[in-house]
């Protein structure tokens, strides 16, 4: 089938390759040239792992191309997505604006019978809005279906290959038929995937009501941690307790600094702005985001207190600025409210991350300093903040910290580091929803000088075995 798929970022370029391995005909169009000369050198431009090979296998089987003319490529199309962004507008509603010009780019070019699909997350009704625009510049009826995306950064490209479910909102049979056609070869390759056919506003409600269920389970979690704080208790454990219920699960119950991206945020405050403007009531909605907002500072709030207030001329060393681990997104993280807030009081910041480096310089500039490597962004620092929780992160060994800054204080803003190799090394150590683990001395400064042992060098790999670790450490 010859396709189109208007937006090349995170959802469009990941479903426009994914359509061009399994052997359908794919052009991918965006407005922004640069990105368009960038995909046809072979640059992506966005970080998604794995992305860039399925990109370049179906180049090279000649199923996929790249332009900025979407006229010309929906003239011969005869599936037509629609997968750019709907941002967060002023009054928290959806901005349509990008997708109405994307409509408006293919209407009049569109061939009769093609098929236009809405992928980009929007609100209840916005089909019968996008038929009504492509209806009023070409003057016919063209089908206008909806097929929410479910993927995750980080982990798209496996997701778009193997989803759970695919979701087809539908006004006839014809189009449910085309779009199960299309998915045919997916449906035959995925381990376990459901299709389910259904009226476009149920498709539209589907994927709000999946986001906000899942930004629900994480401010559900963070609010249990910040109540453990204050009851001695301690999030890890109830988590454990908690999440083996069957009917609870483990996914999306993590603690941590607040969600961020470019989905959660907008679309819990989407539903509530369209729940309003019909007169609705949405506590529950409201209160998701609320509690995001304020789990936002806790990490900020953290920090400020164990320097009593002043971080003033304090260097803090950040590690992860991406809003989740595998993706170099940056939209709504966590670690742009912790370093507004570390700037504000006076601090120095030194940050590292492994693929939102670029990402994050776009909004700070020379106000805080880039490191490519992860230790050199700790040297001489007072206090190192986890924010991301990356997998090179996880091992962080207390004796490196402790060889590599200037002090011996952690934050770990996603529970991801091993709190008991820190329990034994004498380093204050503050998690979320756990109590704090304070140092009982300082080390001392000549220490700075000496070369790391053999045994501290080594640690990392000696950390492998955690039990092995902790004596490691503490004899070190
Ligand atoms: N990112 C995710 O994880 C994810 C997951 C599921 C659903 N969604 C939804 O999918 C939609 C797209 O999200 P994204 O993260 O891929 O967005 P994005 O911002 O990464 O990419 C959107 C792309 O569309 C292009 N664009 C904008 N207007 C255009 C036009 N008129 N013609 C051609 N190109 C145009 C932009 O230049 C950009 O490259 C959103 O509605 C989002 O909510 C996103």
């Amino acid at each position: 089938m010859k396709v189109t798929v208007i937006g090349t970022g995170y959802v469009g370029l990941v479903t426009g390759a994914i359509l061009a391995v399994q052997g359908q005909d794919v052009t991918c169009v965006d407005i922004d040239q640069k990105k368009v000369d960038g995909l046809r050198r072979g640059i992506l431009p966005i970080f998604e792992p794995g992305l860039d090979k399925v990109v370049a296998l179906a180049v090279s089987r000649g199923n996929l191309d790249f332009t900025t003319d979407a006229a010309t490529a929906a003239a011969v199309s005869d599936v037509i997505f629609l997968a750019v962004g709907t941002p967060q507008s002023e009054s928290g509603a959806a901005d349509l604006t990008y997708l109405e010009t994307a409509a408006e780019s293919i209407a009049c070019s569109a061939k009769k019978g093609a098929i236009v699909v809405i992928k980009s997350t929007v609100p209840v009704g916005t089909n019968k809005h996008i038929a009504e625009i492509i209806k009023a510049k070409c003057g016919y009826d063209i089908d206008v279906a909806n097929n929410p995306e479910f993927l995750k950064e980080g982990t798209a490209v496996a997701d778009c290959q193997n989803p759970d479910r695919i979701i087809l909102g539908v006004r006839n049979k014809r189009a449910g038929d085309i779009l199960e056609q299309l998915y045919a070869p997916l449906l035959a390759s995925a381990v376990k995937c459901k299709l389910f056919t259904m009226e476009p506003e149920s498709a539209e409600m589907t994927k709000y009501a999946a986001n906000c269920f899942l930004a629900m389970k994480i401010s559900f979690i963070n609010e249990i941690a910040n109540l453990c704080e204050h009851l001695e208790a301690d999030i890890e454990d109830v988590r454990r307790g908690m999440c083996t219920d069957r009917r609870i699960g483990w996914e999306f119950l993590n603690p941590g600094a607040g969600y961020g991206g470019s989905c959660f945020p907008k679309d819990v405050r989407a539903l509530v702005s369209q729940a309003e403007a019909m007169g609705g009531d949405t506590r529950i909605l409201k209160t998701i985001d609320e509690v995001n907002e304020r789990q936002k500072a806790v990490m900020p709030r953290k920090v400020l207190a164990h320097f009593k207030g002043d971080v003033r001329g304090k260097k803090i060393a950040v590690w992860g600025l991406a809003f989740k681990p595998g993706t170099d997104d940056i939209r709504e993280a966590p670690s742009i409210t912790l370093i507004e807030s570390l700037l504000k009081g006076g601090a120095e910041v030194s940050v590292h991350d492994p693929e939102a480096m670029k990402n994050i310089e776009a909004i700070f500039g020379n106000q805080i300093t880039y490191h490519d490597e992860k230790y050199a962004a700790l040297k001489a620092c007072d206090a190192l903040v986890v924010m991301t929780d990356w997998e090179e992160y996880k091992g962080l060994d207390p004796s490196l910290l402790r060889w590599h800054s200037n002090g011996n204080v952690v934050f770990d803003g996603r529970n991801c580091l091993n709190r008991d190799w820190f329990s034994l090394s004498n380093t204050d150590f503050y998690s979320i929803g756990q109590e704090p683990l304070r140092s009982a001395v300082c080390w001392p400064k000549e220490a700075k000088n000496e070369t790391p042992s053999e045994n501290t060098a080594n640690a990392q790999t000696e950390l492998a075995q955690p039990g092995k670790a902790a004596l490691v450490l503490a004899c070190l």
